[in-house]
């Protein structure tokens, strides 16, 4: 599973990116203002940074703007994945962006028929909002099940791109399930790392090698 990360604060991408744990980044409009950059200049960064898609989301509503704002943002560098919001508007817009040959992450998805009307449009990505589901007592992990089974029953290229994720759990979650993707904040990426037996068992380590004067430098 790739494990994009997802925010545009550029130090943590980097520290991130350092231990190769970054595939690809995903930002959107909420992510662009608490970084408080513009989002040209915040993005190209990014690009610059990590070599694999870059998700960089437009605002407009309709169609033709969409697609205009895509086209713009799509100038920013080769790795850049339009992101665009799974609305009729939306689909037309990744169907004529992702006809152009770029990369479309079709976002703000929350069943199957929404991700399946993305295939068929051509998304590159498909972004199922995990968390947000959870957080109306919605399973989100079914969400993602449910999509693999029908890529999968049809051969569609379409990348599931498991997004808002909240916890270490979602991540490994994800990938039992088969998700190719998922995008996480970094904190929840660190988190991962976590686990009270291993505090437990460095502690008792830490303590013999003191007692017994143990050095190796
Ligand atoms: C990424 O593409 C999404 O925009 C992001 O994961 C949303 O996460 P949130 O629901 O925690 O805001």
């Amino acid at each position: 599973m790739k494990f994009f990360v997802d925010t545009a604060e550029i130090d943590a991408i980097a520290e991130l990116h350092a231990l190769g744990m970054v595939d690809g980044v995903t930002t959107n409009p909420s992510l662009i203002k608490k970084s408080g950059r513009d989002i040209l200049e915040v993005t190209k960064e990014i690009c610059d940074l990590v070599p694999g898609p870059v998700s960089a989301e437009v605002v407009a509503l309709k169609a033709e703007d969409m697609i205009a704002e895509g086209r713009k943002l799509a100038e920013i560098a080769e790795n850049i994945a339009v992101k665009v919001p799974l609305t009729w508007d939306g689909l037309q817009a990744c169907k004529t962006l992702t006809d152009e040959g770029k990369m479309v992450n079709v976002t703000l998805c929350f069943s199957a028929n929404q991700a399946l009307l993305a295939a068929k449009a051509g998304a590159t990505f498909i972004s199922p909002f995990i968390g947000r589901l959870d957080d109306i007592n919605i399973d989100g992990l079914e969400l993602i099940e449910d999509i693999r089974t029908i890529y999968d029953n049809y051969g569609f290229d379409t990348q599931i791109l498991a997004a808002s994720i909240r916890t270490a759990n979602h991540m490994s979650d994800c990938a039992k399930i088969g998700a190719d993707v998922a995008t996480a904040p970094p904190a929840v990426i660190k988190a991962m790392a976590n686990h009270v037996l291993t505090d437990k068992g460095l502690a008792q380590f830490i303590k013999d090698a003191a007692d017994a004067n143990i050095k190796i430098v």
